[in-house]
């Protein structure tokens, strides 16, 4: 994988099932001088969100379901990511390709070599710019899960030992692309995560930001 082309940056937030994601790209969202796209993956565009539906509830096996992953991705990329990166818009996206790495492969078990194919023919030679990984102990995560009131997703119904599997391939991707992936503690309340992220984004893409911001 190579680095963007785009000027303006596309940046992924990443971590299992509980990590807090989301209320955070809400504020960093809130720094920027332009507003940025917020998006998220499977979804993002209209077949997505259908495809998300399927893959969030309905059984397949874990080939089938890492295609319609990048499936997903590729729609997301076409019509919504690379277009807005074109016309120099900053892209925030809840979960990107490291969610597949982590959670297809870490989790389910598919090799390594078949969603290096799929990702090639989906996206080669281009990556987020800078990635958030949420980490946390998968004990406290699966609280926070438990605390939502609403009805868990087919991996939120996965055992401690799949999350366990599907933190462990994030930190090895961590390792692996220590430039692009920061690690966060997401177990630091949310002012602290906060400002941590604003902190790294904003010895990256100052210019981006509102002047208050910085
Ligand atoms: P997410 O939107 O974070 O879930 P929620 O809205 O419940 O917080 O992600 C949906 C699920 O999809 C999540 O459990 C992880 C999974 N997923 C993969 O397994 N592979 C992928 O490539 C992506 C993008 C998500």
């Amino acid at each position: 994988m190579t680095k963007t082309p785009f000027k303006a940056p596309l940046i992924t937030f990443e971590g299992i099932d509980g990590a807090g994601k989301s209320s955070q790209i809400e504020a960093l969202a809130a720094l920027f001088r332009q507003p940025p796209v917020i998006t998220r993956e499977p979804g993002g565009t209209t077949l997505g969100e259908r495809l998300r539906e399927l893959l969030l509830h309905q059984e397949m096996t874990p080939l089938t379901e890492a295609m319609l992953m990048f499936a997903a991705r590729r729609e997301h990329l076409e019509r919504v990511i690379w277009p807005a990166l074109q016309s120099g818009q900053a892209v925030l996206c809840d979960r990107f390709s490291d969610a597949s790495h982590a959670y297809q492969c870490g989790g389910r078990g598919l090799a390594g070599a078949e969603l290096a194919a799929l990702e090639n023919l989906t996206h080669a030679d281009f990556a987020p710019t800078l990635t958030f990984l949420f980490d946390l102990p998968t004990a406290r995560a699966a609280e926070r899960v438990q605390q939502a009131a609403r009805a868990k997703d087919r991996f939120e119904q996965e055992q401690s030992a799949f999350f366990e599997r599907v933190r462990a391939a994030y930190l090895a991707r961590a390792q692996r692309f220590g430039e692009r992936i920061q690690i966060i503690d997401a177990s630091a309340d949310r002012a602290q995560i906060g400002q941590r992220i604003a902190a790294i984004v904003r010895t990256r893409f100052a210019a981006w930001l509102r002047d208050d911001a910085l």
